[in-house]
Parts: C-alpha cells; structure tokens; sequence
C-alpha cells in the first residue's frame, strides 16, 4: 500500500492510471462501517484510494475537533489489510491555504436537520469532498448512508455542480446490540452507551409500525419520542428520499432521521423505507 500526504504528488501519480478508482473519504479512526465502504470500493473498482483527513472546517467552534479519536497506526494497518492500493493522509497545510474560496452549503437543505444546531458544518464538508474529490479523481465515491444529509447534499452538489464522478450510498453497519458504529462511539460511557440503544429502538419501533401499515408521520414520530425518554432529542424527522418532509411514510421512498444526545455525545441514525 503507498501513502501519499502530497496532493499534487497524488494526482501525478494517479495521471497515467487507466484503472477505475474507487474513492473512500474519511476522517480516520476507522471501524468496520468504514471498511464496509472499502470492500464495496474493492469489489466495484480496479484501484481503490482511502483519505484519512481530520477536516477542521467541517467542526464548529466549541465542538470535538481537538479531543475527535486518532488511531494513525491501526488506521493504515487497517487500510493495508483491506488491500487499499493508496492511503491518501494529507495534512491540514496540504488542504488549505489562507484566503481560500469555499463552498456554501444550498441556503435550505444546509440548514435544516444536523444543520440547524451546526450551521457551516457542511459548508466545510462540501468544501472539503470537493477538494479530495478533484485530487482523486475518482470513478466512485463511497459514502454511508448512516450520515444521510450528508450523503444527501454531496450528491447534490455532483449534479449541481456538473461533476462526473458516481456517489455510491452504503448501508449503516451497527453492533449486534443495534447501536450505528461510529467513532463517536468512544466518548460513550457504558450507562450512555445503553441510553444510546434508545436511538436504534426508536427507528425499530418505526419500522414496526409501518410494517403494521401505520404510516402517518406524526403518530410514528410520537411513538419514536417516546422510546427516545428521556434523551434530549434534537430532531426526529421523516422525509422523502429529496429530503422533503412528507405527512404519510411512502415505501421505498422514505428516511427516516434521528439526533439525540447521549450524556454530551450527539448521535445520529435513521433508517431508509
Ligand atoms: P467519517 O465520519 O470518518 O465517515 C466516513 C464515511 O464512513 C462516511 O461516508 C460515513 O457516512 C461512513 N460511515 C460512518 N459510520 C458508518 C456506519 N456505521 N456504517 C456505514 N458507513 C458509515 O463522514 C465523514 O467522515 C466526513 O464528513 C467526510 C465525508 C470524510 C468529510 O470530511
């Protein structure tokens, strides 16, 4: 596996490929959702390249950035044994310069859901994808459908902006318990971690209902907080697969959102209908 932290240096060597590549953008301390992704990229894709980049424009002020989980070493040992041809591990000099053009988040699907508690949070992950995206080139990009706004806004910003790479969605990976894996995860105490079942139950519980054919948003979203009790909720929603809301669930073409906190961990999930 090559390591490559110079982006220029990354697109010279990438210049000549003929190969499809296949393209997995993360921010490191990886776990078994992330490498689900890559085994979707290896299977799909001759070359496949993983970023490990820890995006401090994607993290307001006050947020985790500092005390966000570093596992470099187990990271790209990960990587190699996943057979990921290159580790792409920049440094934040190697992203960003000082007087930077930047990438806005769209004024409403920006600011609503995770964006309404983070403003500029996904002005700072488009901006970021984008840059990888344009050093990489790649034929597909991977990314989960656990961060499903952000799947979302990235996949509009492809069409919008005209890009020709495909964004391929993946499934959440969870642990047996249903907890969503994510690096998050960690800061969790074990009585949180249980309060955080709560997340994944409440999603449960929706799918419940819908299977019984209950499909009205309210009265789904009204069971769903009261799983929740007594996390501090910061939003349930159920929307379309545009991101609008809907007052009845349409299968096969429904998300379902959950944010809530457990102790001072914010956690996201949903489940797609
Ligand atoms: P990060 O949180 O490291 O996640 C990297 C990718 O892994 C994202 O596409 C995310 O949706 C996916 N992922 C995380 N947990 C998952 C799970 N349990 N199952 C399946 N996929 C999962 O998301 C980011 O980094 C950043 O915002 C990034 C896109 C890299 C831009 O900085």
């Amino acid at each position: 596996m090559k390591i490559i932290s110079n982006p220029v240096e990354l697109k010279e060597y990438l210049k000549y490929k003929k190969e499809s590549i296949g393209f997995v953008p993360t921010m490191g301390a990886l776990h078994e959702g992330h490498i689900s992704l890559i085994k979707k990229a290896k299977e799909e894709n001759e070359l496949v390249i993983v970023s490990i980049f820890l995006n401090p424009t994607q993290f307001l002020k006050g947020e985790d950035l500092d005390k966000y989980p570093k596992k470099d070493d187990a990271d790209k040992h990960i990587c190699k044994l996943s057979g990921v041809d290159v580790l792409f591990f920049p440094h934040s000099y190697d992203i960003y310069g000082d007087d930077e053009v930047s990438l806005s988040a769209p004024n409403v699907r920006g600011y609503v859901l995770e964006g309404t508690s983070r403003p500029s949070h996904f002005n700072g992950v488009l901006t970021v994808v984008m840059k990888l995206l344009n050093i990489v080139n790649p034929t597909r990009a991977y990314f989960g459908k656990k961060d499903a706004q952000q799947l979302n806004l990235i996949s509009l910003m492809i069409k919008q902006l005209f890009m020709s790479t495909l964004i391929v969605p993946v499934d959440t990976v969870r642990e047996n318990d249903g907890l969503a894996l994510s690096s998050r995860n960690v800061y969790l105490s074990s009585s949180e971690r249980k309060d955080a079942l709560k997340i994944s139950a409440s999603l449960h519980s929706a799918g419940i209902m819908v299977s019984k054919n209950i499909l009205d948003s309210k009265e789904i979203i009204k069971k769903m907080r009261e799983v929740l009790s007594p996390l501090e909720i910061f939003y349930v929603e159920i929307l379309n697969r545009d991101f609008e809301q809907i007052s009845h669930v349409e299968i096969g073409n429904t998300v379902i959102l959950v944010e809530a906190k457990a102790g001072t961990t914010r956690l996201l999930d949903n489940i797609w209908l």
